[in-house]
């Protein structure tokens, strides 16, 4: 039955009654926000007692391994339960052999995270641009006098990647790079090393969106030349991204993630009702940045603002988010 019809049946109907009592409002609320629900992205750079803060985005801070370690104590404390490492390598070059050096940034993070915290759900996202000289996701060729990214060549260094992150430990792999075939690659070379029961969270709908900004300074992670247009996705697609998704899922993802968040909620809806994964939702860097700086200024209230967009997020189908403020959130939904 359609509303008006049903509306129709019910002419005097008032809707307030539930409305009166935060207890009948709690009753009755369609949607809720747990910590659990939540996934704390790192950024993690080599060294010792290293924080080097962010400036676009206060609050965040580039982290090395013993760092990372303490910071997570105190999230596990107030009820985070799942983290997403980032690297910023010592060294950059042509074939990213940071993202899959045994003893990289990424891989001594997950072992130090996993021997303090056995518990915690540990997340890498798998991608080559912060370990690349030129910052692009994939490998760039040259081809008939045009730079390109190429996309099989980077394949193969993604899979080295996630298999890399799974012998150091992780619990789950997350690429984020937007090759085309990486998830039935990743899946594949996990496999042949024995890891079939690493599940795949893939950046399935992963838009060329300006909201990234403030991780690139955080991550060092942007393009020296060019953008990232030619493999994420145009801003201007929904159609597209189902078939984005439709793919990752057919090459054996286990979990969907559509990012931005905010700004792509029709995307995630038509993501979580067509294909009823475990959906993710990427709240990314300036999406917390807009709100610290209006919070910063006084114009709006950050707590409020901040729980209202998670719930929203959550409402249109994510049943987790990433976001830079969950130790902050987890805290906030513990006072209740
Ligand atoms: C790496 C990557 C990016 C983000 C997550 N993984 C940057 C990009 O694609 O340029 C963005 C996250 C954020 O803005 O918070 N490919």
């Amino acid at each position: 039955m359609d509303v008006s019809t049903f509306l129709g049946q019910f002419p005097a109907r008032r809707m307030r009654r539930l409305r009166q009592t935060p207890a009948l409002r709690r009753l009755v609320a369609e949607t809720g926000l747990q910590p659990w629900q939540l996934i704390w992205p790192l950024f993690v750079r080599p060294g010792r007692k290293e924080r080097r803060p962010v400036s676009s985005m206060p609050g965040v801070y580039q982290l090395s391994v013993d760092e990372v370690v303490r910071e997570v104590d105190q999230a596990v404390s107030a009820g985070v339960s799942a983290v997403l490492l980032f690297g910023i390598p010592d060294r950059k070059d042509e074939k990213a052999s940071g993202a899959y050096a045994p003893k990289g940034v990424v891989q001594q993070a997950i072992r130090a995270l996993k021997r303090e915290f056995p518990d915690l759900i540990v997340i890498t996202d798998v991608c080559l641009c912060e370990y690349m000289s030129h910052g692009h996701c994939g490998v760039v060729e040259q081809r008939r006098g045009r730079v390109r990214i190429a996309n099989d060549p980077t394949l193969t260094l993604l899979a080295r990647t996630a298999v890399s992150h799974a012998e150091a430990g992780a619990d789950m792999v997350a690429p984020s790079d937007m090759m085309d075939g990486r998830v039935a690659a990743i899946r594949a070379a996990l496999d042949r090393e024995g890891f079939e029961e690493m599940p795949i969270l893939s950046y399935a709908a992963k838009f060329a969106s300006a909201f990234y900004g403030p991780f690139r300074e955080a991550a060092e992670s942007a393009p020296k030349f060019g953008d990232r247009r030619s493999y994420q996705m145009d801003p201007a697609n929904a159609r597209e991204a189902l078939r984005e998704v439709a793919l990752d899922v057919a090459e054996g993802a286990d979990l969907v993630m559509v990012k931005p968040a905010l700004a792509y909620l029709d995307i995630l809806h038509q993501v979580k009702t067509t294909f009823g994964l475990p959906t993710v939702a990427y709240a990314v860097s300036a999406e917390y940045s807009m709100i610290k700086a209006a919070a910063a200024q006084g114009w709006i209230d950050e707590r409020a603002v901040t729980l209202e967009t998670l719930l929203a997020i959550r409402r249109a189908g994510a049943d987790l988010v990433i976001t830079y403020a969950a130790p902050q959130v987890a805290r906030w939904l513990r006072e209740g």
